[in-house]
């Protein structure tokens, strides 16, 4: 199975992390999307899209690369890093939207922010995402995989 995932993570690299540990525990290619705009995703079984969470959003950098690059009936998948550590991938709907993707998973946890205030108290969730955090993800993707392909 040849997979990838597209990520922004421009905070702290938190959501790097845990694309990183998939892509080295799985063999899935990464692309960084606020690097590469474009690329033809066509040869490819599974796409995760990977962001931190800015404003209640992916980056733009990753809602641009789905609604611009994603192929028809593909299956997808959503990682994400945030204070809160909830499911913010509503806010991708719009860019796969028509593409008739199959979204085969979704996997949040925390990751360490230190945006406006809460850099004054040291930042929140500091050393996340942790080898729990790293293991737990590897795990999602692994069962996801094992079901979906
Ligand atoms: C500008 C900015 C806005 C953020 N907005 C939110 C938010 O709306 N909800 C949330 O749970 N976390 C928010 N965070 C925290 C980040 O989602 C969190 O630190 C994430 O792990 C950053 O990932 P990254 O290091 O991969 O960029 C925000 C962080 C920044 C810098």
């Amino acid at each position: 199975m040849k997979a990838i995932i597209v990520y922004a993570s421009v905070h702290h690299g938190n959501t790097r992390k845990v694309a990183e540990a998939i892509a080295a525990a799985c063999g899935a290619e990464l692309l960084d999307a606020v690097a590469v705009k474009q690329k033809d995703l066509s040869g490819y079984d599974l796409i995760g899209f990977a962001s931190g969470i800015y404003a209640g959003r992916f980056h733009q950098a990753v809602t641009d690369f789905a609604r611009d690059n994603l192929p028809q009936d593909k299956r997808i998948f959503y990682l994400m890093t945030s204070a809160m550590n909830r499911d913010f991938s509503k806010s991708m709907e719009k860019a796969v939207s028509g593409k008739n993707a199959t979204v085969a998973g979704r996997f949040s946890c925390s990751g360490y922010n230190t945006f406006g205030p809460f850099k004054l108290i040291g930042g929140t969730s500091k050393g996340h995402p942790d080898e729990q955090d790293l293991k737990n993800a590897v795990q999602f993707y692994r069962e996801m995989t094992e079901i979906t392909v």
